[in-house]
């Protein structure tokens, strides 16, 4: 017998599986009343789409009760043969290694899960002090942007791109041009409902089971699947400038950068990214309405090839009528910023279109076939001091070839993220001040196969090694969103962290059901022998 049979016989020894009708149906004493289904497509692919684990079934629960169901009966060690199957929630299945699978194991469908949002703001008057909405786990954020703009609110903390789910993003950080101002997304909710590796349905925030609150946040999916969320709200302004300024100097655009974020009471957003051909300024102005007229030489005649950066800003406009004017305000910022005169351009969004901008850029990736691709990314917090070298090493490994897709730079603060959640953060000692470094990108595969993408893979898990080196003058960076390729790994990715991370599995998940695709707590020899 081969050892996934083994494996799956002997994790789920009970299931009938009934391959003429789509159900797999369990018996009431292992499983109550829990419904199975066959696995789809879609359980064993993500956008990286270069990990394919199937799972052994799929559950599309009706209710936190019923992940609880399934969560006990998996992680009961009262039964001396117990089923045990590793278990993997899904959103909206944006992982790019297959952090979101579960080879052998049971794909959790979070998407099936209620998805109402309710809004509430304090008292009659809709004051922003209390605002939170309460949002079903599964429920993606532009859902949950719809919702809140009826009623006037917005959360405060984004992600670029929205057809993400809350509990998705939650699980990592959460991270868009918004968080030098409020912190990521993992900062800004202010209760969970999470069903533990044990199968408990908990509410908790930061003053009640605050240890599985801050656990899960940012854990990766390694404690619990969480099944509500309450996130802060704040006012929606009905537009957004939107400002973009040009550079050809790395070291002006991140002191622009840095003096940017310096502002938080002036600006509501500030990213950047690479310019490295024309294709980026275009890709990249899908969605921004104003028309750039920015045409500099990359290097076309034969000399070293040039690269050009894009710092982008934006102010929310109430478009109050007291004198105090977002024109005022983008002209005195301007003012202090050195770009390449006059490379600013400005544009006047709704609101609701400036957050949803990626999305203008899948449907034209779409349209050419470029969005269902393998997507190779690398995503790099780094400290403020390692920016340059990054940079620099990126210029000698990553670009000198072809290159599709985008390679965003921007500063956070690490003093907005709260130290008490799963997160992974570099050390910074100048400040506070960290960048992201995200190299986005997509291969496509009349250019690329799969030997392509492999040698992509390579060259950053090497660029990812030297740029996350720590002392001996190394830049000290950690990845986000990554998979880590080793345990040790995981252990140098943690760093210090690892012992409470350790302790928070143990304590939450201690039959390690949860997160199987992110291979941080591979099931031991002592374990997998209960079988034989
Ligand atoms: C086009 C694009 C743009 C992106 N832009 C940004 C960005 O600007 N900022 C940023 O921070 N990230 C960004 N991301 C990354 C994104 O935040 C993560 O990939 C996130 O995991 C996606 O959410 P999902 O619902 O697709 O998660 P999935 O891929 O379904 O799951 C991700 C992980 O979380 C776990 N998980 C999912 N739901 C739950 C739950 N309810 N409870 C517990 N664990 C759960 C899964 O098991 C898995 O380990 C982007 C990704 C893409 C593809
Ligand atoms: C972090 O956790 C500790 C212990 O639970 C708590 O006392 C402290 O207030 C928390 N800090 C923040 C910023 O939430």
């Amino acid at each position: 017998m081969d050892l996934r049979a083994l494996y799956m016989y002997a994790a789920v020894p009970a299931l009938l599986l009934c391959s003429a009708a789509t159900f797999i149906q369990s018996p009431t004493d292992v499983f109550g009343p829990v419904d199975l289904l066959e696995p789809t497509p879609s359980s064993a692919r993500d956008f990286g789409a270069v990990v394919s684990d199937p799972p052994f079934a799929i559950m599309r629960p009706g209710s936190a009760a019923d992940v609880a169901l399934l969560l006990r009966a998996l992680s009961s060690s009262a039964k001396p043969r117990a089923p045990r199957a590793a278990v993997a929630a899904r959103g909206a299945g944006h992982s790019l290694q297959g952090q979101a699978q579960a080879r052998g194991g049971i794909v959790v469908e979070t998407r099936s899960l209620p998805r109402n949002v309710v809004v509430v703001t304090a008292g009659g008057e809709v004051t922003s002090a209390r605002a939170y909405a309460d949002v079903g786990a599964g429920a993606l954020w532009v859902e949950v942007l719809e919702e809140c703009l009826k009623a006037g609110m917005a959360p405060v903390s984004w992600t670029d791109y929205l057809y993400l789910t809350v509990g998705g993003t939650l699980s990592n950080a959460g991270i868009s041009g918004q968080a030098f101002k409020h912190g990521p997304q993992i900062t800004n909710v202010l209760q969970l409902e999470v069903v533990t590796g044990n199968g408990e349905i908990v509410t908790c925030s930061p003053t009640e089971s605050q240890d599985l609150f801050f656990a899960v946040l940012g854990g990766l999916g390694q404690f619990g699947i969480i099944t509500r969320a309450r996130i802060r709200l704040q006012h929606a302004p009905p537009k957004v400038r939107w400002v973009r300024a040009f550079y050809d100097s790395f070291e002006t655009f991140t002191k622009d950068q840095e003096l940017l974020i310096s502002m938080p009471e002036r600006l509501d957003y500030v990213e950047g990214f690479m310019v490295l051909n024309e294709h980026s300024i275009q890709s990249s102005s899908i969605a921004f309405p104003a028309h750039i007229d920015f045409s500099p030489d990359f290097g076309s005649d034969g000399s070293k090839k040039k690269v050009y950066y894009c710092i982008e800003f934006a102010v929310h406009d109430f478009q109050q009528d007291d004198g105090y004017t977002v024109d005022h305000f983008v002209e005195l910022v301007s003012g202090e910023m050195s770009y390449i005169r006059p490379h600013m351009y400005s544009a006047e969004v709704s609101y609701f279109d400036f957050l949803n901008r990626v999305r203008m850029e899948e449907e034209s990736l779409r349209m050419q076939g470029l969005w269902d691709v393998p997507h190779p990314w690398l995503n790099m917090f780094v400290p403020r001091h390692g920016v340059a070298r990054l940079k620099d090493l990126l210029m000698d490994t990553v670009l000198p070839g072809h290159f599709d897709g985008a390679i965003l730079v921007y500063p956070l603060l690490t003093d907005k993220w709260n130290k008490n959640t799963s997160a992974v953060l570099p050390s910074t000692p100048d400040g506070g001040v960290m960048y992201v470094f995200s190299v986005l990108r997509s291969a496509d595969p009349s250019r690329c196969g799969r030997r392509c993408v492999e040698e992509i893979l390579e060259q950053h898990r090497r660029v990812a090694d030297e740029a996350c080196r720590a002392g001996g003058g190394g830049i000290g960076a950690k990845q986000y969103l990554a998979r880590q390729p080793s345990q040790a790994h995981w252990r140098d990715h943690f760093g210090s962290g690892w012992d409470r991370f350790a302790a928070r599995k143990a304590r939450f998940d201690p039959v390690r059901v949860l997160g199987p695709g992110q291979g941080i707590f591979p099931w031991t020899d002592s374990a997998t022998s209960m079988w034989r």
